[in-house]
């Protein structure tokens, strides 16, 4: 293999196994990928996951759902809109949306290549391969929202997948920092590290229970969506319990961070763990705002993104359990 520039900054973090390691066949045609670039590919599929669920829910807040009204084609005979067939606005959101999926695409195949061509360990590899399957489950389950004329729990599973891709990113983005042949140290001890699961869980019932809030709401995401594909539950309701659970759990992530306090765990746990807090803070603020508004458009929006970033914060705090030596950059 021929030296490349980026041949000689640390790929793997173990520069004396780089040579054994890193893949042969067709991919020993790739340049060597540095550390640095392998962090940057992770931060860019992180921030794409995130800003798939900004588009997506602008689609749905634009009443643009239908802007294409099949899948995989836009129109019945062709895969780009047709002009006139929808209004030039839903269109253009719409297929703006799923051609989106194309750069998220290529960001996870661009990261996974990097992965395997550097050599780095099983770990990454099965997190990263998680991107382009989740990608595909996620293009197959959009389809089936817009083919059922955007029932609500449809629209609830589309959105969820993506909630779980954005904790998995996050995940990759710390783990690919570390070394591949330094042991792994717990550095919270195990009662904390249920919490930090715990947290995840009551996240995840807040997530289920916003989408259902949704799902009794106004936005449905195109003006021909009927009553009976509606959630038709009393949205007070369906908010409080979401609200609800959200201070439920902000206290378990309050009481972990003070776990972490007390015991001075080492890490980033503790910086995560606060960030967190006001980041939930603000979503609650926001939530609360937004509902009181009647929930104007932009504010849905950012909702939903802050959610994605919780919930990528969720996975850095699980991932900072477990440390290993990082590389030098
Ligand atoms: C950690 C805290 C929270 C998270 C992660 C969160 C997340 C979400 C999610 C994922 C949705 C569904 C969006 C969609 O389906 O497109 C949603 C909807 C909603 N949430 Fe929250 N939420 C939180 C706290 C709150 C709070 C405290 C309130 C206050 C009442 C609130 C009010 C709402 C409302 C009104 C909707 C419906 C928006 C619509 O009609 O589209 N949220 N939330």
């Amino acid at each position: 293999m021929g030296v490349t520039a980026s041949s000689t900054a640390p790929t793997s973090g173990s520069p004396a196994t780089n040579e054994s390691r890193e893949a042969g066949g067709p991919l020993s045609r790739l340049p060597l990928p540095s550390i640095r670039l392998q962090k940057g590919l992770a931060v860019a599929n992180l921030i794409a996951q995130v800003g798939i669920m900004t588009t997506g829910v602008t689609v749905r807040v634009t009443a643009s759902g239908l802007g294409c009204e099949t899948w995989p084609r836009c129109n019945e005979d062709s895969f780009v809109p047709v002009p006139g067939v929808a209004p030039a606005l839903h269109q253009g959101v719409e297929f703006g949306n799923r051609l989106l999926t194309f750069v998220l695409t290529a960001v996870a195949v661009a990261l996974l290549l990097a992965i395997y061509r550097a050599g780095r360990r099983r770990e990454l590899k099965t997190l990263a391969w998680a991107m382009p399957a989740g990608i595909l489950a996620q293009a197959v389950i959009g389809g089936i929202t817009v083919l059922t004329g955007l029932v609500w729990w449809t629209v609830a599973l589309h959105l969820l997948p993506s909630m779980i891709l954005a904790w998995l990113a996050a995940v990759l983005l710390v783990r690919i920092g570390e070394r591949d042949d330094a042991p792994a140290r717990r550095v919270v001890p195990r009662p904390l590290t249920w919490l930090t699961w715990l947290s995840a869980v009551l996240l995840a019932g807040v997530l289920v229970l916003g989408t259902m809030v949704t799902g009794a709401g106004p936005h449905a995401g195109d003006a021909r969506v009927e009553a009976a594909d509606r959630l038709q539950w009393p949205i007070q309701w369906l908010v409080h319990f979401h609200a609800e659970l959200t201070v439920g759990y902000l206290c378990l992530v309050v009481g972990l961070v003070l776990g972490l306090l007390a015991l001075r765990a080492e890490g980033p746990a503790i910086r995560r763990g606060v960030v967190l807090i006001v980041m939930i803070v603000a979503q609650a603020i926001l939530g609360v705002t937004q509902y009181q508004l009647g929930v104007p458009e932009l504010l849905v929006v950012l909702h939903v993104t802050l959610a994605g970033a919780i919930t990528a914060m969720t996975g850095a705090i699980w991932a900072a359990g477990v440390l290993r030596e990082r590389v030098p950059a």
